[in-house]
């Protein structure tokens, strides 16, 4: 972050520059998607993007409280942003206009007015559900200097104008929020019950999105597979059959391939029914790969979790698919520390990972979030230091059995769609296959977008590398 003090003076380019929007988020792929549509509403608004925030007129932070270190994170982000403030204000050239700060996302829909009154540098709050409101607070707060609080259910699935920040991949919102009631999750306090979008919406916005040059949709909800149509009902298995349809149609009707692969996150292992794994299989848009949170392999702690499967079931689960979607990849949530986790629960959840041999997942340790049905029924008492034991020794029985699945990749072709240059080297591109594995190889920016055929020469941890053996298509 530059200096402030050093900002050029009150010049005529200060004056007329147009205003800038700096977005700083945590949290989920819901919440890098609704950054997406803050920023889509703020270009319409005529701002531009910041390189930072103190370059910005509208600061925005859009939280995650899906643990309580996301909210610690937050109120310390709040304490630098409001140092910045204080900054401008009172450096001797000044800017043409105060910073505003806003707050959205989940912490925002919970805490609401809280956090104003905790942090008086936040200009305005918006929920989770009220994102199309931000030009009328943003008004609200200029006319009247005071702050706004709006957390009102305005649910609003309208697409045009998001602002996408990949040109590759594009996140399309199926529903909103989850009527799940897991035991420790907080989201269906912050995001509200589920409300489904309906297909044929869906439908339009993945055509134009395949008009506009996009390769890859990841359709995205809660609970994506209990999505259903709200007018006439259809079920999840038969959207992504529809869209694989309409993937295909428009294909033949504009003569290039377009959306490439439909993507989905998260799925319920209790609404994962034999249609959608027959729909997996049937449908060749739909990328092999299903991310299908387990949370534990103990059927008590599960049972607790109100997560409505057990250990076995989700077994039986992962057998159907694998036999229904050869090559699948299967990643997963797992939770190490929830109250009452003994040893022996812990070992059934170690268990489970080695039969299911995940291609990766996500772990967390507990962590107590108000208004939860497990904060007000159970005690947090597995002690911090053995929830952080249990992390790492999942962590590394994890870590050795994805390297050894990315070890069996070497020698084999696959189709990889490439998305960026690598993290690593400015002289390598990276990409993911159907199954969602990561590949690195040689290549430049002009294979950005492109679907290209590699063979695997060798492995890593999180990756393999391969040599490109076709033409990009
Ligand atoms: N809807 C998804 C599902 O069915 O599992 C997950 C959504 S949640 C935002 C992402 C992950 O955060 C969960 O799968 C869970 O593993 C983790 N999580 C949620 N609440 C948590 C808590 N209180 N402590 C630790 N991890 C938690
Ligand atoms: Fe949270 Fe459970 Fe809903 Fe996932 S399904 S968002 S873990 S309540
Ligand atoms: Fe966090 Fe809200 Fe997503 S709590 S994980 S940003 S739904």
């Amino acid at each position: 972050m530059s200096d402030p003090s050093f900002l050029p003076p009150g010049t005529a380019f200060e004056e007329e520059r147009a205003p800038r929007y700096w977005i700083k988020t945590y949290g989920c792929q819901m919440n890098v998607h609704d950054s997406e549509k803050y920023a889509g509403i703020l270009a319409e608004m005529g701002y531009q993007p910041a390189n930072g925030p103190d370059e910005a007129d509208v600061v925005l932070v859009n939280t995650c409280s899906v643990r309580e270190r996301a909210e610690d994170k937050l109120f310390s982000e709040l304490g630098r942003l409001r140092i910045l403030k204080d900054q401008i204000a009172g450096s001797a050239y000044g800017k043409p206009k105060e910073i505003l700060v806003g707050v959205t996302g989940c912490i925002a829909q919970q805490r609401g007015n809280e956090i104003i009154e905790r942090q008086p540098a936040v200009d305005f709050v918006i929920g989770t559900r009220a994102i199309q409101t931000l030009p009328e607070v943003i008004a609200d707060v200029r006319r009247s200097g005071d702050p706004c609080v709006n957390t009102q259910d305005l649910v609003d699935f309208e697409s045009q104008g998001v602002r996408r920040a990949d040109q590759v991949r594009a996140f399309v919102t199926i529903m909103e929020g989850c009527n799940n009631y897991c035991s420790f999750c907080i989201v269906p306090a912050t995001r509200g019950l589920e409300v489904y979008r309906p297909a044929a919406a869906i439908l339009d916005e993945i055509r134009g999105l395949g008009l506009r040059g996009y390769r890859e949709v990841t359709l995205l909800g809660q609970n994506v597979n209990s999505w259903i149509d709200p007018d006439s009902r259809m079920e999840f298995p038969e959207l992504l059959l529809a869209i694989d349809g309409s993937l295909h149609r428009a294909e033949a009707e504009d003569g290039q391939s377009g959306v490439e692969r439909v993507r989905f996150l998260t799925s319920h292992p209790k609404d994962l029914s034999p249609r959608l794994i027959d729909a997996m299989g049937a449908a060749d848009r739909v990328a092999k790969h299903l991310h299908l949170p387990v949370q534990s392999g103990s059927n008590r702690i599960l049972s607790n979790m109100n997560r409505h499967y057990t250990a076995e079931s989700y077994l039986e689960q992962v057998a159907a698919l694998r036999q229904a979607v050869p090559g699948v990849g299967l990643s997963t949530d797992l939770i190490v520390g929830f109250p009452g986790e003994t040893d022996k629960d812990f070992e059934a959840t170690l268990e489970l990972v080695r039969q299911v041999e995940y291609d990766s997942f996500y772990s967390f340790e507990y962590s107590p979030r108000p208004d939860t049905a497990a904060v007000t029924q159970y005690e947090d008492d597995v002690p911090a230091e053995i929830k952080r034991t249990r992390l790492i020794e999942l962590q590394r029985t994890g870590r050795s059995i994805q390297e050894a699945r990315n070890a069996a990749w070497v020698g084999h072709e696959t189709k990889v769609l490439v998305d960026s240059l690598s993290k690593r080297s400015d002289e390598d591109v990276s990409g993911r296959t159907s199954s969602n594995h990561i590949v690195n190889m040689a290549g430049d920016t002009g294979l950005i977008g492109k679907l290209v055929d590699v063979r695997v020469l060798s492995h890593a941890a999180h990756s393999v590398y391969g040599e490109i053996i076709g033409l990009p298509h």
